[in-house]
């Protein structure tokens, strides 16, 4: 976008402005809007006649939602912008735009074809503008109207500075590194990450396990896990991913000791354990202080760190601190370090380290397909229109 000349431009702009709003309607996190704002900024004062267009939870298309009306958005644009950002609810046939106004067009989900990615509609959204700009880092693992088949047919089409900082850090911390690079993969599941972990185990030099997938790790050793969250089902693929680490020369280093409870409660008992000494009836919900010490080294030897997922239930203060002595090691290394995901967002927030991280990502499921090795549909879609 900023090698084009946005005077007097229709500009469309996809942005994720997909925030949580409470019941009150208030947004409760600015993380995607404060990521968004420098490029719809830029825009205006280069003299467009701005749209930003998004999608806001998942409404049914073909009929106005209140609860997911872009409304709150338009209204903090508007606070940021100094100056008032008109909601335009039917925009499909044509928007009035003035040369440096910013409007936001209403969620785009609540139209007919979005999801679908449908032909006619992605020409509607190419008919409102002269250049699209798609942004949308967050959105862009969904091949929809807005985020794939317009950059089709737009007259122009090109990447926003979001999507590219986005795209830049990731291929900073994956594709070509700082060795040694280390990747936190933590979540209750190994069955929604095993693709991920296949796809770092040839890329890291070290990968740490956290949580649930944790706990499927350690049964995979031959340990007892109690009444941990482990899947059974995923135990060899566990050991799939150990042996292949050992081919690979990646180190997978495991819990040497591990906090258990004998319930999943922020009052329970939190008693430190060996990790061979896990009782029936007992049930991991943190990494030891020793795991957290050894991980902790290894974060402060990499030059490079991948952050996704708390190591144990850090919401539960009794159960946090494997993941607060991580973040406090993050913080303090000087590896080049990304986070992404939503309860990794919400770890940096609760340790007050943001400002330590090198790169904070809005991506969730856009971050992991990344990771994943998966190319981004709207990102394949930009290429083949630069003829890449
Ligand atoms: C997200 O929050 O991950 C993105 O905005 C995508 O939302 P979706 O999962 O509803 O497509």
């Amino acid at each position: 976008m900023s090698d084009l000349d946005l005077r007097g431009q229709r500009v469309l702009i996809r942005e994720d402005l997909n925030v949580p709003i409470d019941d009150h309607g208030r947004i409760t996190s600015t993380q995607r809007l404060d990521a968004a704002l420098p490029t719809i900024a830029a825009a205006r004062d280069a003299g467009a006649k701005v749209m930003v267009m998004s999608h806001l939870g998942r409404p049914k298309e073909g009929q106005f939602d209140e609860a997911s009306s872009l409304a709150p958005v338009a209204a903090w644009l508007g606070d940021k912008l100094g100056k008032p950002v008109r909601l335009v609810r039917d925009y499909l046939d044509g928007v009035d735009v003035a040369d440096g106004e910013v409007v936001v067009l209403e969620n785009c989900r609540m139209n007919v074809g979005e999801g679908k990615d449908d032909e006619a509609l992605a020409k509607k959204y190419a008919a409102l503008c002269d250049i699209f700009v798609m942004d949308a880092f967050g959105t862009a693992h969904r091949a929809q109207a807005s985020t794939h088949g317009v950059i089709r047919f737009a007259p122009v089409a090109a990447a926003g500075p979001l999507l590219c900082a986005e795209l830049d850090a990731l291929g900073k911390a994956l594709e070509n590194p700082a060795h040694p690079l280390l990747a936190i993969v933590a979540g209750s599941k190994v069955s929604t990450k095993l693709t991920l972990l296949d796809n770092l185990i040839g890329k890291v030099d070290q990968l740490i396990v956290g949580g649930g997938i944790a706990n499927t790790f350690i049964a995979a050793l031959g340990y007892s896990v109690g009444n941990s969250l482990v899947e059974p089902d995923l135990i060899d693929a566990a050991k799939k991913v150990l042996a292949d680490a050992k081919r690979r020369g990646a180190e997978v280093p495991l819990p040497v000791d591990v906090v258990v409870a004998p319930e999943f409660s922020a009052n329970a008992t939190a008693t430190v354990k060996l990790v061979d000494q896990v009782r029936d009836g007992e049930m991991i919900l943190d990494i030891g202080p020793e795991t957290a010490k050894q991980y902790a080294a290894l974060i402060a030897k990499a030059g490079t760190v991948v952050w996704n997922g708390p190591v144990g239930v850090f919401e539960f203060d009794a159960f946090g601190k494997g993941t607060e002595t991580l973040a406090r090691a993050i913080a303090a290394s000087k590896a080049f370090s990304i986070a992404g995901g939503g309860d990794t967002l919400a770890a940096v927030d609760k340790y007050g380290i943001a400002d330590e991280v090198s790169y904070i990502s809005t991506g969730g499921g856009a971050f992991l397909e990344f990771l994943e090795g998966k190319e981004l549909p709207a990102v394949a879609a930009l290429k083949a229109r630069a003829g890449q």
